[in-house]
């Protein structure tokens, strides 16, 4: 959860509701008078959250002024902006050095200085590198690093790794060329198809201490993707400033995390002679036969530099300006998306994590879950519901005064935590509570105030400080806060024991991280001198708190509720007042650890910003590590930095209960499986505001697609768990059933993710990159290569328009409900029946999916039988894959494959490995089979008629009951099935 969340109005693909804010001054002429608003400086406000130990107390509000910065307007909005184009003088190169692994030159300031927005760097360095196969480099540098000079910090090697050299770099298919007319200007050209990546020609490089600048050109109607984290389509609009600056807002266009990387994807025409020609995307005209007349070429680009940058986009270019630090540029050839993700993971930023397997199971997270007793109720209303739960979470209700590694003593005491995570363990289920990334100094005038984990970190030199040494103090949940200083070696190893002892009394599961921008509710060390003032409120009322407003709903809400009554459990608040924060952040120092605070090595917060929350989750890992020896840590965190997916998944923060939030949760994943990041989810049902049981229901069945699959609502909101509307705790089952039956499948792409950098959710453009036509669809997606999710994202609909991507070469869809071949034509919509509770699902031919029967937990489903699922292509072929292993190993030693083949009615299970699994085979069910003889052998042996049903009609042939001829194990050995 969090906290500053405020919507601006913006408008993206869809018009943005605004909620209203009611938190200032200038808004008490909104009919907000009379409300407890923090807004004086010594107003005493009284905290009423209800159960936590600090209400009812009066205490210090910070006032709201302590959180406002100067207000700047941003260069792009500001007629009167110097353009560095027109005024910086460029670089000339000179002593050139060439040699087959690439080149080296000094670029030299090509007349006098501009000082545009800081000094102008008169000497560089240029290194261009064939780094491999696949990969180019391109640094240029200032050639005399002053290290009193911050502004060049570079990013330290041990910090971002810098990817290397590899001994194979001579098939590489990118040229490097540069010229120094009028002046210094370098271009990547793909040398097999002659296409211009990337050139600076005609534009200056512009190199200050605290501005570089680089323009390319970008050919008409590019297709970009990536520049993360932001709320946004996939593929990136024409006209836009992505602004990269790790930031704590609900901000729907720039938010948590920093990906310094995009995607370009060019489609060319193939059926003239000779040479390609580059075609736009959309409305193409498709022919239904012969075949696609297309092909695409994919490349990466990655910006190796950590500080705040600005990746401008128009209809032309690309330009790139950051605040600080060096260019690091690294080109991937690709040519596919496949491949170019996979070169940027495993050369860059290292491969995702491996989950475990229960992390794939059901969450459910609120802020307001008030004790033990509550979280013990929701367990069990989920269990008489039968809605599988594998993870119960709780946001900062349950610490004591919001200090971490601390319970409630009276609402959340160590002694009921106990008891109830013995009960949850012992059932199969999980705990994971929020930990936020602020330390809270406590009042040092009152000994009762003290808190240990200050004192300990503290005293080993792990936090933050002022320029002059003395402690960096903000203020976050807790009051006035200090932050861990990842840089200072003391850090890690206090982080670590904090979490291993606190683990003694509170055995959680893992761990959720927060706040990890870093967040701060107030400019600049605040709290210096006020700590005697602790604790205090933040300066903006809480959800919930006197005098605010209803929550909103989701639109179509009026129509829609009229028709379902609140079923079992009636939602007991309507009442709550919405909070958010209408903060614009103009200015770097506001909501956030200002760029002046610094690390105990002099680096200043400037050049790492982007960093903490990367930094954070390494810490997490490592601490996990300690509490669970050799198992791997289950992690989400909000701020993620290039690579954070090696230590952590993600969630998409601080959403909104609108429908269009909802659509924006698909975009968001693929940008995260662009990134690495696979272990990918949002607050399901929609975080602030109110949901209804509409768009709850379509949320629950779309995120049970997601890899991580959690509901999550703010505080006050009227309750969203999905047994509060019959509706919704049908779809939920519904969905729930298919993505338990599939976790073999899931947890296997999951493996294939972390052992070779491919990619979980899957834009069609991905999977079938020959159709221009699906450059920017992301209201459709696929889940891994065979299955397609096509989500209904609007309210009032029974049915929605999607694209069956392929059916131009050959491609056949089978309805996962019906198991019957789709209708459907090449390139065009068709629409599909999707009434309230269902979920088109499509598997695509060619498709051998394994699955198990769902159980409640997955411990549970991980104890059934397995099944197998196979949707045969038009010459009656498939293949598909299963991993297995103990699901939890950070290491496993013991592990299995099956590689599963299918050819002229024949089934192949290829069993490789020593786990050892002795569930039986159930049913075994086949799509798109060309009649049926009834003579049907597994290694030979005829399988008796009772358990053969083919039916010629539809040609689906179902095996079932095959338990008792598959006694000791599915996947004890080799087998054959077949049919014909
Ligand atoms: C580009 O975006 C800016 C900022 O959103 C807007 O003011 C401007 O009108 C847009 N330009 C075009 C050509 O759409
Ligand atoms: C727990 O919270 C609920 C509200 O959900 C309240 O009714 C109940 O009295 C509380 N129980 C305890 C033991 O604090
Ligand atoms: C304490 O906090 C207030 C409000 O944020 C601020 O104006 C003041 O400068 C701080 N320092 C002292 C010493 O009061």
């Amino acid at each position: 959860m969090a906290r500053s969340g405020f919507i601006r109005a913006a408008s993206i693909l869809f018009p943005l509701l605004i909620l209203v804010n009611g938190q200032t001054t200038s808004n008490s002429a909104d009919g907000l008078n009379g409300s407890a608003q923090p807004t004086a400086l010594a107003t005493v406000g009284t905290v009423s959250i209800d159960g936590t130990h600090t209400a009812f107390r009066p205490i210090f509000t910070i006032p709201a002024s302590a959180d406002e910065g100067a207000t700047l307007l941003p260069n792009i909005e500001d007629p009167q902006a110097v353009n560095a184009q027109d005024v910086c003088p460029g670089y000339k190169a000179s002593q050139v050095k060439d040699d087959e692994r690439g080149l080296t030159a000094v670029l030299t300031l090509a007349g006098a200085a501009c000082n545009a927005y800081g000094t102008d760097i008169e000497v560089l360095n240029l290194k261009v590198e064939y780094q491999a196969a696949n990969r180019l480099a391109i640094s240029i540098s200032p050639a005399f690093i002053d290290s009193s000079n911050y502004s060049h910090y570079i990013v330290p090697e041990d910090l971002v790794p810098r990817p290397t050299l590899e001994s194979s770099y001579t098939d590489i298919d990118l040229d490097f060329n540069w010229d120094n007319e009028p002046t210094f200007w370098f271009s990547v050209t793909r040398h097999s198809t002659g296409d211009v990546l990337f050139t600076t020609e005609n534009q200056k490089l512009v190199f200050e201490n605290q501005f570089v600048e680089f323009v390319s050109s970008l050919p008409d109607d590019y297709n970009l993707y990536g520049l993360g984290e932001r709320i946004h389509s996939l593929r990136l609009n024409h006209n836009l400033t992505a602004t990269i600056y790790a930031a704590d807002a609900g901000d729907p266009i720039d938010v948590y995390g920093s990906h310094p990387f995009y995607l370009d994807t060019r489609y060319f025409e193939t059926d003239g002679h000779g040479k390609q020609k580059l075609v736009k995307n959309s409305p193409l005209p498709r022919g239904n036969s012969g075949g696609s007349k297309y092909e695409s070429y994919s490349h990466g680009v990655y910006l190796r530099n950590m500080h705040g940058q600005e990746v401008r986009l128009q209809p032309d270019s690309v330009t790139w300006r950051t605040i600080g630090g060096s260019i690091d540029l690294f080109f991937f050839d690709g040519p596919s998306q496949r491949e170019v993700t996979k070169q940027y993971q495993l050369a860059a930023v290292g491969l995702p994590a491996l989950q475990s397997y229960w992390g794939f199971g059901y969450h459910q997270c609120r802020w307001g879950y008030r004790n033990w007793t509550e979280l013990r109720q929701v367990v069990d209303t989920f269990k008489a519901f039968d809605i599988p739960l594998e993870t119960i979470w709780t946001d900062i209700d349950y610490m004591d005064q919001y200090r971490d590694f601390t319970v409630d003593p009276v609402t959340f005491p160590v002694s009921e935590a106990q008891a109830f995570l013995e009960q949850l363990h012992a059932d199969g289920q999980h705990y994971i509570p929020i930990v936020d990334s602020a330390i809270y100094i406590p009042n040092p005038t009152n000994s009762s105030d003290a808190y240990a984990t200050y004192t300990r970190g503290n005293e080993s030199g792990a936090f933050l400080l002022n320029p002059d040494g003395s402690q960096y103090i903000g203020a976050v949940w807790p009051g006035y806060t200090v932050f861990p200083d990842w840089l200072s070696k003391y850090s890690i190893p206090w982080w670590v024991n904090e979490m291993v002892t606190w683990h003694k009394d509170i055995p959680f599961d893992g761990i959720w991280i927060d706040m990890s921008e870093v967040s701060s509710f107030c400019v600049g060390s605040c709290g210096t001198g006020n700590i005697t003032l602790n604790p205090v409120h933040p300066p903006f009322s809480l959800p919930g708190e006197v005098g605010n407003i209803i929550y909103d709903y989701p639109e179509g809400f009026n129509i829609t509720n009229a028709t379902d009554a609140a079923s079992a459990l009636a939602a007991s608040n309507v009442n709550h007042p919405p909070y958010v924060i209408n903060h614009v952040q103009g200015d770097l120092t506001v909501h956030a650890v200002s760029p002046n605070a610094t690390h105990h090595n002099g680096v200043q917060e400037y050049d790492v910003h982007n960093l903490w929350g990367h930094q954070i989750l390494n810490a997490t890992y490592q601490a996990l590590l300690s509490v669970f020896p050799g198992k791997r840590p289950f992690i989400i965190g909000r701020s993620t930095f290039a690579g954070s997916g090696k230590w952590s998944g993600h969630w998409g923060g601080d959403n909104t209960s609108k429908w269009y939030y909802m659509y924006f949760s698909i975009p968001q994943a693929l940008s995260f499986s662009l990134f690495g990041i696979p272990m990918f989810g949002v607050d399901t049902c929609g975080f602030n505001g109110n949901s209804d049981y509409e768009l709850c229901s379509r949320w629950m069945q779309l995120s049970a697609f997601f890899p991580f699959y959690r509901n999550h609502n703010t505080l006050s909101a009227n309750s969203q768990e999905p047994y509060i509307w019959e509706s919704v705790a049908r779809a939920s089952r519904t969905a729930m059933n298919i993505r338990y039956s599939l976790l073999p499948y899931i947890y296997t792409l999951f493996y294939q993710a972390h052992t070779t950098g491919s990619t979980v959710m899957r834009a069609l453009a991905w999977e079938f990159p020959n159709e221009p036509l699906l450059a920017g669809v992301d209201t459709q997606f696929m889940l891994g290569p065979s299955l397609l999710i096509t989500p209904v994202l609007e309210p009032g609909a029974d049915t929605v328009n999607g694209i069956f991507p392929g059916i131009i070469d050959g491609e056949v869809w089978y309805d996962w409900y019906t198991q019957e071949k789709v209708q459907a034509q090449a390139g065009v919509n068709t629409t599909i029946n999707a009434p309230l509770g269902h979920i088109p699902v499509f598997i695509r031919s060619g498709s051998v999916l394994p699955q198990q029967e769902p159980g409640y937990t997955t411990a549970e489903s991980r104890k059934n039988p397995w099944g197998l699922l196979v949707a045969l292509s038009e010459d009656g072929d498939a293949t598909g894959s299963l991993y297995v292993d103990d699901g939890e190993s950070l290491e496993p030693t013991d592990t299995l494959t099956v590689a599963f083949t299918v050819m002229n009615g024949k089934l192949k299970a290829d069993v490789n490995g020593n786990y050892k699994d002795t569930n039986s085979l159930g049913n075994v069910t086949i799509m798109g089979v060309d009649g049926c003889d009834g003579n049907v052998k597994l290694n030979g042996e005829k399988i008796d008629d009772s358990k053969v049903d083919c039916d010629e009609g539809t040609g689906v042939l179902k095996l079932t009951g095959l338990n008792d001829v598959t006694k000791s194990g599915a996947w004890i050995a080799s087998w054959t099935l077949s049919w014909a």
